[in-house]
């Protein structure tokens, strides 16, 4: 017979498992960063302090109905000034976002709570120095631009690819009665990374693909937590059947 599974973690180094446990450790703390990071950068959008499906349909496709300082204002930046100054920001940009109120009485609550960050001096954040920066962000909220898309895109191409061949690298070494439910707890994650990945782009033109977005995303989280909590618990705390051991890990020539 020949041997149908790789190596059980028991028969592993314990310097192999160690690493293996490093690594896993590090990238599941990644992951929840990543986690938290979607909810506080999405949620909101829509009104709802919930990360729900219409905040991630506005962060694509835009509001319609509404402009992205407001969206911001509303979702991820609210916490950064008083509900009252808020408001008069958003009553501001409902009526028609003129120079001469912006002088008068807006310029200075931004002046005052945002641009200790937007400021010219940070490429990455909208400048919100003068009236024509605060505009840039005061027009229609088209969603994510074509150019950020594109560059997301590659990073998270690149960088799931790595963090999922490295955590199913240590899952290998796992014992999984089907071998077709271990093949697809492998392989769902590297379809959902090009199905999530795609679904933005889709989801710019027709919103209901965020549902797309989410639940592609969901069975990565899935897939993660998986191959994560079996690897560490069949690294640490399990024993390989003795019968398992004889017919799936010792070849012929052992017997
Ligand atoms: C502590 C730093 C900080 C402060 C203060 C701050 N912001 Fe931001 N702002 C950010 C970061 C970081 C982002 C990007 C967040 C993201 O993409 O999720 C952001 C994003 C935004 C965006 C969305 C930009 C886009 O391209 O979608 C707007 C609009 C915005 N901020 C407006 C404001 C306003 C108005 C204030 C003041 C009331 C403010 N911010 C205060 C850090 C800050």
């Amino acid at each position: 017979m020949s041997q149908r599974f790789s190596l059980h973690f028991s028969h592993l180094p314990l310097v192999q498992r160690v690493l293996y446990t490093c690594a896993l450790c590090v990238l599941g703390l990644g992951y929840a960063f990543a986690m938290i990071y979607i909810f506080a950068s999405h949620h909101g959008r829509d009104g709802d302090p919930m990360l729900t499906v219409k905040d991630i349909a506005i962060a694509y496709s835009g509001t319609k109905s509404g402009t992205k300082l407001e969206s911001a204002l509303k979702g991820p930046m609210s916490g950064m000034l008083p509900a009252d100054e808020n408001l008069k920001i958003i009553d501001w940009v409902r009526s028609g976002a003129s120079e001469k109120e912006y002088e008068d009485s807006v310029k200075t609550i931004i002046d005052n709570r945002c641009i200790t960050c937007h400021n010219n001096r940070n490429p990455h954040l909208p400048s919100l120095e003068d009236y024509q920066g605060v505009m840039h962000t005061a027009e229609e909220d088209h969603g994510v631009d074509m150019f950020t898309l594109v560059r997301v895109s590659h990073i998270h191409l690149f960088g799931l690819t790595f963090i999922f061949f490295i955590v199913a690298g240590i899952f290998l070494h796992a014992y999984i009665r089907h071998e077709w439910l271990k093949i697809a707890i492998i392989v769902i994650p590297f379809v959902s990374i090009i199905v999530d990945v795609a679904s933005w782009y889709i989801t710019k033109l027709f919103e209901p693909f965020a549902w797309v977005v989410i639940g592609s995303g969901a069975l990565m989280g899935i897939c993660f937590g998986l191959q994560f909590i079996i690897s560490i618990y069949q690294m640490w705390f399990y024993k390989l059947p003795e019968d398992v051991h004889l017919r799936f890990y010792c070849s012929v020539e052992d017997d």
